[in-house]
Order: structure tokens, then C-alpha cells, then sequence
């Protein structure tokens, strides 16, 4: 098969490592791909990712069989819908049932009328009616743009002032642009997090192995939000019962209410959920592989990628007979970002140890990376993740620390404490 996968992100260079690994690839194609993931696909520029029409051109020229989207702007423009108009098959939720991420109002609406737990929430196009339901409901409270804003639109507020300030930045300054002209205000829930993500072909739900991101751009989970700073895989937090409840209380009723609103979801469906002392409660939505969880979870699959992604992508009923298999071990992913992320940083330094990190056995995931006469320089906010495997949590975490120190490059930043709370539970 000839596949192409649309990204160029670290979740993107997993995906298409993946998809290289299984007998039914015969060609990979990347747009725009990045140079890491130059070693097993063919990296196409000079195509939007956002202009469906174009890609799909470039898909129907080079007889693609399977598209994979890996980035939540494409899906909500639509472009598997477009793929699916020139019958090609594609991995990932039609533009409707995309909306599960693209509007934090709809997927809120969606819960509340089918029972699904998450938190008590109001949306608000008006600033001051906003600011009067802050006022009323107190700290802490969590205000958040509808629309999509990279992870970074969420603001979890301890004190009122914080939470007002929070509003009038986001609906009076438009610090997201036109992603906060509806802000959804959130009761606060205490907990846990981690994430589960499953297969989908709109009926049958495959979840896949747990993990845990670290969204804090410091040591000890402090600093502003980022798009995520490491992850590992499983996460203890998800017990085989915790699984069992987010997999009946919180995937299959949301799977169902999306075909019962003709929005058939297909695709990967990402849970991110707060782990309560009243069970698991959904945080949100996305439509698409988390980055950098499926740097974490993929390595664990055993399982052949493109046979699950085209009977999703089916929707023909075939995912229900597929054995799917996890590996026992575990998974950390480190991320290295480029000093002042995720606020302003500089690019274009010279990176060096890839390799010296690959031959201590780690997998090094491209994020943010370009090629320039002859060597890779940093590109972007999250640069690289830095991933091991090994039997167990500790050990994943010892080699993919081993992988982060014979790296560098200028400004590098990362976290020092990854899987700190999975690590703590051993103890
Ligand atoms: P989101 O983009 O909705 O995943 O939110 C980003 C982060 O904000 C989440 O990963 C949580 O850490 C935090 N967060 C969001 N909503 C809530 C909530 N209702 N209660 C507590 N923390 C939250
Ligand atoms: N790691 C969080 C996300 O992909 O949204």
C-alpha cells in the first residue's frame, strides 16, 4: 500500500515509524514530514496541510491507498471528508465528528445530554455575564477558549482575580484570536491525570495502552502549559478497573451518541481524563493521537498499525476481529524544547547526538527540526522526544535520560522529572 500521513510533528515521525514497520507498506509519503521522518517516508513541501484540495490532488498523482492525518486542524476542515469524496481511504473523524475537539462547547453539550462525567461547566459569548459566574462560583475555576488554541487556550485559575483576568484576556484582548469568542468555564476537578486512547471504526472501540502527559513546562508540574513536555506508557493511575470504567461509562457512550447524532466518529479518539475519587472524568476530547503520547504508546503496540488504520478507516466491521497486542513493558518519552518555550524562543541551532542517542537504543522522534547544509537544527518549540522502552517504568526512564544527555544543542530545555509519579508509586 502507499500511505501518507499528513504532520510533520513527533507524533507524525511515530506514526509513520510505525506504519513503515508493517509488510503492507510499500511507500511512505509525509506532507510536509520533517527530517527525521526523511529516513522512512518521502517528505513532500510546498503543500498546505490546510488546503484539502491540494492534498488530495498530490494523494490521487501518487495512487495513495491509506491517508493517516495526524493534526486536529486538517480533521476539522475536513479533509477526510475530501479524501473520502476521491475515494481514498483515510484515518481519522469526518469534519463533523471532528468537532468533538474543534468546539470545547460541543463536546461539553455533547456529555451533558448523554451522561457522560466531566465537569460541571457554563459557556459565555459575553465578557461581563463571564465574569459574573467567575464572581459567583469562586477559585479554583477553569476557563477555557472554545476554540482550538494548541493546548494553550486553558487556563486553570486559583484565584478569582486570576480567573477575571483570564476572561478579559481571552474575550477582551483575544489572546487566541477568534478561538475565545465563547469561553467554557469549568468547575475544577481535583485528581489524576492520564490518557486513553482508542481505536475506532464507529461502533467497535479498541482501547490502546494508558499514558500520562506532563503539560507544565517545569520540573514539579509548574509553569505555564505546553503542548506537553513527556510522557510515559502505562500509567498505574489506570488500573485494569479505572480502564474498565472510562471504557463503559466514557468511550462506548460517547462513541454511540456521535453515530446516534449522525456523526459517525472514526479514527483514534483521545480521552484526556482527571482520575477522581468518583472515578474517571473527562478533561476533553481530541480528535487525533496525542503528541507526545503516541510516542510512548505506539513503540508498545505489537500489533500491525496499517491493518487497525484501514479497519477503522472501513468502518466495515473488521476491527472487532483483529487481535490487537500490547507489549508488557513500558515506555518515556522526554521532550526537548527550545529555551523560552512555550513562550518565545529562538531557532536554528545545530543539534548533535542523534545518532549517539539511537545506538544507546532509544528512539528519537523529530518535532520541531529542519535540515540545513547537512545537519538538523531546531526548528520549533518541542524539538525532539527522546524515547525508550524497557521492562519497567524505572528503566525506560534511566535509558531515555541517558539518550537526553548525549544530545545538544543550544537553549536545550527539558523536564528532569518525567514519570516522576509513576516512579513515586514504586517507592
Ligand atoms: P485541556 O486543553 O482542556 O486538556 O486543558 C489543559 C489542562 O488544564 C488539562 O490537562 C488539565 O491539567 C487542566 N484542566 C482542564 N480542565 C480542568 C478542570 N475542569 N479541572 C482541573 N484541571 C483542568
Ligand atoms: N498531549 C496532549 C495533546 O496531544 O493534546
Amino acid at each position: 500500500m502507499n500511505i501518507l500521513v499528513i504532520g510533520g510533528g513527533g507524533r507524525e515521525h511515530t506514526l509513520a515509524w510505525k506504519l513503515a514497520q508493517s509488510p503492507s507498506a510499500t511507500k511512505l509519503y509525509a506532507i510536509p514530514g520533517n527530517p527525521g521522518m526523511a529516513a522512512v517516508a518521502e517528505c513532500v513541501s510546498g503543500i498546505s496541510i490546510e488546503d484539502n484540495e491540494a492534498v488530495v490532488a498530490f494523494a490521487e498523482e501518487h495512487a495513495i491507498d491509506l491517508a493517516v492525518i495526524g493534526p486536529e486542524v486538517p480533521l476539522t476542515n475536513g479533509i477526510v471528508d475530501a479524501f473520502e469524496a476521491a475515494g481514498i481511504l483515510a484515518f481519522g473523524p469526518r469534519k463533523a465528528a471532528a468537532e468533538l475537539e474543534g468546539s470545547k462547547a460541543f463536546s461539553k453539550g455533547l456529555m451533558k445530554k448523554y451522561g457522560i462525567p466531566t465537569a460541571k461547566y457554563e459557556v459565555f459569548t459575553d465578557a461581563e455575564a463571564a465574569k459574573d459566574y467567575v464572581r459567583q462560583e469562586g477559585a479554583p475555576i477553569v476557563i477555557k477558549a472554545d476554540g482550538l488554541a494548541a493546548g494553550k487556550g486553558v487556563i486553570v485559575a486559583e484565584t478569582c482575580d486570576e480567573a477575571l483576568a483570564a476572561v478579559a484576556d481571552i474575550m477582551e484582548d483575544q489572546e487566541f484570536g477568534a478561538a475565545g469568542n465563547r469561553v467554557v468555564i469549568e468547575e475544577f476537578m481535583e485528581g489524576e491525570e492520564a490518557s486513553l486512547l482508542c481505536f475506532t471504526d464507529g461502533e467497535t472501540i479498541v482501547p490502546m495502552i494508558s499514558s500520562q502527559d506532563h503539560k507544565r513546562a517545569y520540573d514539579g508540574d509548574k509553569g505555564p502549559n505546553t503542548g506537553g513536555m513527556g510522557t510515559y506508557a502505562p500509567a498505574p493511575v489506570m488500573t485494569p478497573a479505572m480502564i474498565e470504567a472510562t471504557k463503559e461509562k466514557i468511550l462506548k457512550p460517547v462513541i454511540a451518541a456521535m453515530k446516534q447524532e449522525g456523526r459517525t466518529y472514526q479514527g483514534c479518539l483521545y480521552a484526556g481524563l482527571m482520575i477522581t475519587k468518583d472515578g474517571p472524568k473527562v478533561v476533553e476530547f481530541n480528535a487525533r493521537f496525542g503528541d507526545p503520547e503516541t510516542q510512548v504508546v505506539l513503540p508498545l503496540l505489537k500489533s500491525d498499525l496499517v491493518d487497525i488504520m484501514v479497519a477503522c478507516a472501513k468502518g466495515d466491521g473488521s476491527l472487532k476481529d483483529l487481535d490487537i497486542a500490547w507489549s508488557d513493558g513500558a515506555a518515556v518519552c522526554v521532550v526537548l524544547a527550545s529555551g523560552g518555550y512555550p513562550k518565545s524562543y529562538r531557532k536554528g541551532y545545530e543539534i548533535t547526538g542523534l545518532d549517539e542517542a539511537e545506538k544507546l537504543g532509544c528512539h528519537v522522534f523529530h518535532a520541531g527540526t529542519a535540515e540545513r547544509d547537512g545537519s538538523v537544527v531546531t526548528a520549533g518549540g518541542r524539538v525532539l522526544g527522546v524515547v525508550a522502552e524497557a521492562a519497567d517504568v524505572r528503566a525506560a526512564v534511566d535509558k531515555a535520560y541517558q539518550g537526553v544527555n548525549v544530545i545538544d544543542f543550544k537553549d536545550k530545555m527539558f523536564r528532569h522529572d518525567i514519570a516522576h509519579r509513576a516512579l513515586e508509586r514504586q517507592s
